[in-house]
């Protein structure tokens, strides 16, 4: 398969992608106190681009930690029903967290992490999503810091995949229709 022949479009291109980090991490620099410690967690795999570029613009001491998990089931509920495949190294009682995420698409992921992490009672907790897509949303979940608010489309790159595909692209693309239905063009 080749990488990039099934890119329809360049939708956000990596100078963006740079420029929309950078600027995320002075937002988040200027939150919180100076000399604070921050747990900063990405959610794999998607984060794991935006995470490794994200945290370099962080002033504060960071502790970085992966999380890995999805959500299933259709409901809307915000606990339960989340598969935990890779649990956090350490405790984050009392710490401040901040989580990493690719992209919040219905919301339902988020709002069920957010639930799980809390009953571990971190001193604060965060959310910062590289893409958000407002108009999918099904369950109201609070990101504070979002990168690019983008349309209803399913995009690829950066960390973001389509049948575990694309994850290595420089910048944020959208694909061929054809593309969906195989993943051996
Ligand atoms: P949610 O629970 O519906 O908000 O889905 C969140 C997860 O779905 C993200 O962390 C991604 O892994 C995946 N996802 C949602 N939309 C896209 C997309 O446009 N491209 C790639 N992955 C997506």
């Amino acid at each position: 398969m080749h990488l990039e022949k099934n890119v329809e479009r360049v939708y956000i291109s990596a100078e963006e992608i740079q420029e929309r980090v950078t600027q995320l991490g002075q937002e988040i620099s200027e939150f919180y106190p100076a000399d604070e410690e921050i747990v900063v967690i990405g959610v794999l795999n998607g984060s794991f681009c935006f995470m490794a570029d994200l945290v370099r613009k962080i002033k504060q001491p960071a502790i970085i930690e992966f999380f890995g998990c999805s959500s299933y089931g259709s409901g809307t509920e915000s606990t339960g029903n989340l598969r935990i495949t890779k649990d956090l190294d350490r405790d984050i009682a009392d710490k401040h967290v901040l989580v990493v995420e690719d992209i919040v698409d219905t919301g339902t992921t988020l709002a069920r992490l957010r639930t799980f992490l809390s009953k571990r009672n971190p001193k604060s907790i965060r959310i910062v999503a590289l893409v958000d897509k407002p108009s999918r949303r099904k369950v109201e979940t609070p990101v504070d810091f979002v990168g690019f608010e983008i349309e209803d489309y399913f995009v690829v790159g950066y960390g973001m995949d389509f049948a575990d595909h694309y994850r290595n692209l420089p910048y944020i693309g959208v694909l061929k229709p054809e593309a969906y239905e195989s993943t051996e063009n």
